[in-house]
C-alpha cells in the first residue's frame, strides 16, 4: 500500500529500524541525547548517521547531517526520505526528534522540498511524516541563486 508520496509502510518502517540501529552508535558524552538517522536515496540505497559530539561543543554534528555528508561525499545527491529517531540516552524513545534548523537547511540544498519526506518516529507504529516544505516554509535554496 502506498502512503506519503510513494513510501510504503514497509519501507517507512525499514527506514525507522535503520535509524534506530544508527542511534546506538551516537557519540554523546555531553548532552546524552542520542539521535539516529537513515537517509533513503533515489536509487534505493540507505545511508545512516548518528550525532557525534565534541569537547569543544561547536564541532558537534547532528545525525541527519552525518548521513547527508556521508552520502554526498560518496557522490550521491538524489534523496527521497529520511527517518530520524532521537531521545535522551536509553533504549526507549520518549519523544519525536524533529531536525534542527541547520539540518533542514542542509536538506534544502540537496532535496526537492515538495517531495522530500521527513519521518520522525517514536516506534515502528508511532511515526509522523512531513515534507521538507512543511518543515521549512519559504526556505532559501539553490534555486534562489539561479
Ligand atoms: N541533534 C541531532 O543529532 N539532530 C537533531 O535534529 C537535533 C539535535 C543532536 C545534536 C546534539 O548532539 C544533541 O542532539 C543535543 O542537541
Amino acid at each position: 500500500m502506498e502512503e506519503n508520496s510513494g513510501l510504503t509502510q514497509e519501507k517507512t518502517q525499514r527506514l525507522i529500524t535503520l535509524a534506530m540501529e544508527a542511534r546506538k552508535k551516537a557519540y554523546t558524552p555531553y548532552s546524552h541525547y542520542q539521535v539516529g538517522a537513515a537517509l533513503l536515496t533515489q536509487d534505493g540505497q540507505t545511508i545512516t548517521g548518528c550525532n557525534i559530539e565534541n569537547a569543544a561543543y561547536g564541532p558537534s554534528n547532528c545525525a541527519e547531517r552525518t548521513a547527508f555528508f556521508k552520502a554526498v561525499s560518496e557522490g550521491i545527491r538524489g534523496f527521497r526520505a529520511i527517518a530520524v529517531v532521537g531521545s535522551p540516552e536509553g533504549e526507549v524513545l520518549t519523544q519525536y526528534a524533529y531536525p534542527c534548523g541547520v539540518c533542514r537547511q542542509v536538506m534544502m540544498e540537496f532535496c526537492r522540498p515538495e517531495t522530500f519526506q521527513v519521518i520522525v518516529a517514536k516506534s515502528l507504529e508511532e511515526y509522523k511524516v512531513m515534507t521538507l516544505r512543511e518543515l521549512l516554509p519559504e526556505g532559501f535554496g539553490p534555486e534562489n541563486l539561479q
